[in-house]
């Protein structure tokens, strides 16, 4: 069964963006995955077409009504078979590569992207959304951020990505940064590639990789390093 994103956005023209590029596109025209778009002005009951009102408790910006949002949703349930629904907003848990999985193993998702303030809180609850944060900066809207969350979900659906190991290898799949790469020509502008990586022997190749792999993780991303130590190494393997 093919893996089926339903958007929720007052902006359904950026979908599927640069989705319909490259991998994902390839895999779009190819049918392993399909999306489509619920335009929430739509869903308004008034001549209007209003989507959104003023925080009660005062304050700047507008906030999207539950009913109009609930009614998008509800038709966004509609469009596939049982799927989690997301509300891209920066309250949300951060998005990592373990959540990632998880939905790119299921049918699919329904994707609510929130524009102004955001949306009353009760369709959030009423729903049981679960609310996603792509990291700590402030995006104008939810969509950029479902774009980045079906990227990376797309990209691990059977038969999008070229070399099923490429998957495998880089980063976060393993916890872990990963390891610098290079390619010809072997010296340029007097750098050399590192010499084991022309060396030939498979093993001092991958130690190498291991070794870089875990130095970039403790440099560069601290806290995924901590995590690394405490639930994949050996008791005093590794640290420091
Ligand atoms: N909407 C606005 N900012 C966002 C973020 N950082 N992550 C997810 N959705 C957002």
């Amino acid at each position: 069964m093919t893996w089926r994103a339903s958007v929720v956005t007052l902006f359904p023209e950026m979908f599927p963006g640069p989705l319909g590029q490259s991998l994902a596109g390839k895999g779009l025209r190819d049918g392993r995955w399909a999306i489509d778009t619920l335009d929430i002005r739509g869903f308004a009951t008034d001549r209007h077409r209003t989507v959104d009102d003023t925080p009660f408790g005062g304050g700047a910006g507008m906030v999207m009504r539950p009913d109009v949002v609930d009614a998008a949703l509800a038709a966004a349930d509609a469009a596939g078979p049982d799927r989690p629904a997301v509300y891209l907003t920066p309250r949300g848990r951060p998005l990592d590569q373990a959540l990632v999985r998880d939905l790119a193993a299921g049918p699919g998702v329904v994707l609510l992207c929130g524009r102004y303030e955001g949306v009353d809180q009760r369709v959030i609850e009423a729903r049981g959304l679960m609310e996603v944060s792509i990291g700590d900066y402030v995006l104008s809207g939810g969509e950029p951020a479902a774009l980045v969350l079906l990227d990376a979900c797309i990209r691990l659906l059977p038969g999008v990505m070229g070399a099923a190991e490429s998957a495998a290898e880089e980063s976060h799949a393993n916890g872990l940064l990963e390891y610098p790469h290079y390619t010809r020509p072997a010296d340029w502008q007097g750098r050399a590639v590192p010499p084991v990586l022309l060396s030939g022997h498979h093993a001092e190749v991958a130690k190498w990789r291991q070794t870089e792999a875990e130095r970039a993780t403790r440099e560069r991303r601290p806290d995924l390093w901590a995590k690394h130590v405490t639930h994949d190494a050996a008791p005093g393997a590794m640290d420091g």
